[in-house]
């Protein structure tokens, strides 16, 4: 098996990437709250991308779950995590591929990750090797081609990523899951917080621009592996 290559941390700003989490929060919960059945007790789950861990945390604490999987390409991340899980029955690993895993999952999740991948086929077949029969991956998607928002955020984002960005459109990525043995099925992440406005920001030049990404232009994917 190849060692992935790893980076320090995702944002070349590690303060930065200390406050990822905080920020992403809301969108978890809502992630949790639209996607995953009351009852997950028994269930195993992977997380890729997984960064600090604060996704399964907040998912364990919510849901509790049998044993769950994180993975990331980046070390200090992942050794925060690893610190970060307390008593929950969570590993968090150095790693890029969840077939490597030698599990068999019964839901993957994933957050902003799919956009750093240069194939989403090749990422389609590795979470099928890792789902079972009938498992569900939901993915988050806001950065892909379809966003009114990414021609601004291609170039934001590719200033902190320590890795490199790809332009993928909502049909890529359908059809490469299709492709590969899944039912596809979308919906709007349809947040329902109130998110900080900061007038003026960067990321949403007017405010109806944070309001329509938080409302249609995030989605979120669930991918059921067929048998
Ligand atoms: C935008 S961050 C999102 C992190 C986290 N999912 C969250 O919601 O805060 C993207 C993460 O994907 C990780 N990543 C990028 N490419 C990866 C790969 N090939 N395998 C595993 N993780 C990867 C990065 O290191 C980074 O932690």
């Amino acid at each position: 098996m190849s060692r992935p290559s790893t980076i320090a941390t995702w944002n070349r700003n590690p303060a930065e990437e200390d406050a990822m989490g905080a920020a992403h929060a809301p969108i978890w919960r809502r992630m949790v709250d639209v996607s995953v059945p009351h009852d997950i007790r028994q269930a195993t789950i992977l997380d890729y991308g997984c960064n600090q861990g604060g996704f399964l945390r907040l998912l364990h604490d919510r849901r509790p779950f049998k044993s769950a999987i994180g993975i990331d390409i980046a070390r200090e991340s992942v050794a925060r995590a690893e610190l970060l899980k307390g008593q929950r029955p969570i590993d968090y690993r150095l790693g890029d591929s969840a077939a490597a895993l030698g599990h068999s999952f019964d839901f993957a999740f994933s957050h902003e990750v799919i956009y750093l991948l240069p194939d989403v086929s090749a990422h389609a077949r590795d979470i099928r090797a890792a789902l079972s029969a009938g498992g569900a991956y939901v993915a988050a998607m806001g950065c892909h081609t379809d966003s009114a928002v990414w021609p601004r955020w291609r170039s934001l984002i590719a200033e902190s990523s320590s890795i490199p960005i790809y332009d993928h459109s909502l049909e890529e990525v359908s059809k490469a899951f299709t492709d590969e043995g899944f039912a596809v099925s979308a919906r709007p992440l349809a947040l329902d917080a109130f998110m900080p406005v900061t007038v003026g920001s960067a990321y949403f030049p007017k405010v109806a621009d944070q309001l329509r990404y938080y409302t249609t232009d995030k989605v979120l994917f669930r991918f059921v592996r067929k048998p």
